[in-house]
């Protein structure tokens, strides 16, 4: 970041922050850095929204309502001051020091509340504002952890956690928040599912490879209240059954994934290996006929698994 820039937005929040103020804006700034070196966003973005998120929020709120009329930022805000001072933060960074970059701008104005659709910077400036190293409250230094290692399931946990502040507090919910929280949990949701069916696949793969017969992946979401997906396989003999098994559970962990139980493994001709979101029945061709699974879960979907 451009040195001299810098000293110029230093300069203006320095006067009009108190020290503990201050002292949280460096944090945010030290954690948006590193989050943005983390996560490949650009870092002098992250620097400068992080440094004026809240540069108007120790104005005293006779300032901000006047300067929410001057911006045109909506009476909706008026004496707001805890939604205000981002929106008129990020008016500021515009009008006086010639910030035109959107994603900046979005960053600041939404560091209170997030929004459905978030940017990389406004959740890493989110997050940052919430989990600084200056915040006290029970949960914020594992969701700094957790910002680390996942950007988005912390930025869902400190929605709940702003929306529940906001609920003890009295104060109203932005309709932004909800929404926001609405579309992270959905995405998420998503996300997770997608990583169930892509395990599912390559399970179905890994047994075709070592010649299981007649291997099919059912979706069963919505069918079924304790998986998503439903694999049933045949092997040839009891012995390549217990190998298949093995593939599947040596193949799986490598890829970080371990089975929760299994069951039958002592030549009853069938093995369920549970994975939670995931089930794997490895049957013989007998067994298979006996208890026809594809008939009990006949409407449901098959998945394409074949490469
Ligand atoms: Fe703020
Ligand atoms: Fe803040």
């Amino acid at each position: 970041m451009d040195k001299e820039f810098r000293k110029q937005l230093d300069d203006y929040i320095r006067v009009r922050l108190n020290e503990k103020r201050y002292r949280h804006t460096t944090g945010v700034v030290y954690t948006a850095v590193r989050l943005a070196d983390r996560y490949g966003a650009d870092r002098d973005k992250a620097e400068t929204a992080a440094l004026f998120h809240d540069a108007c929020k120790n104005l005293d709120i006779e300032e901000m309502n006047m300067l929410v009329d001057q911006y045109r930022i909506g009476d909706y805000y008026i004496d707001k001051p805890q939604l205000a001072h981002s929106k008129l933060a990020a008016a500021i960074l515009e009008d006086k020091f010639g910030v035109t970059d959107e994603d900046i701008l979005n960053a600041i104005r939404y560091h209170t509340t997030g929004r459905a659709g978030m940017s990389l910077l406004e959740k890493i400036i989110f997050v940052a504002d919430a989990t600084e190293p200056n915040r006290t409250y029970e949960e914020a230094e594992d969701l700094n952890k957790l910002a680390f290692s996942d950007l988005d399931q912390a930025c869902l946990e400190v929605l709940k956690w702003t929306a529940r502040l906001v609920e003890e507090s009295g104060r109203y919910m932005d309709p932004d928040t909800t929404e926001a929280l609405r579309w992270m949990d959905s995405m998420l949701r998503d996300q997770s599912v997608e990583d169930s069916r892509t395990f599912a696949v390559f399970a179905a793969q890994t047994i075709d490879d070592k010649k299981g017969l007649d291997v099919i992946v059912l979706d069963i979401r919505g069918k079924s209240m304790f998986a998503d997906f439903l694999l049933i396989a045949t092997g040839g003999s009891e012995r390549q059954i217990n190998a298949l098994a093995s593939e599947v559970e040596d193949r799986s962990e490598k890829r970080g994934r371990f089975v929760r139980h299994i069951e039958g493994k002592n030549g009853s001709g069938w093995i369920l290996m549970d994975y939670g979101d995931v089930v794997i029945n490895i049957l013989s061709a007998s067994m298979r006929e006996k208890y026809d699974l594809e008939k009990i879960w006949s409407d449901c979907e098959q998945i394409e698994w074949e490469v």
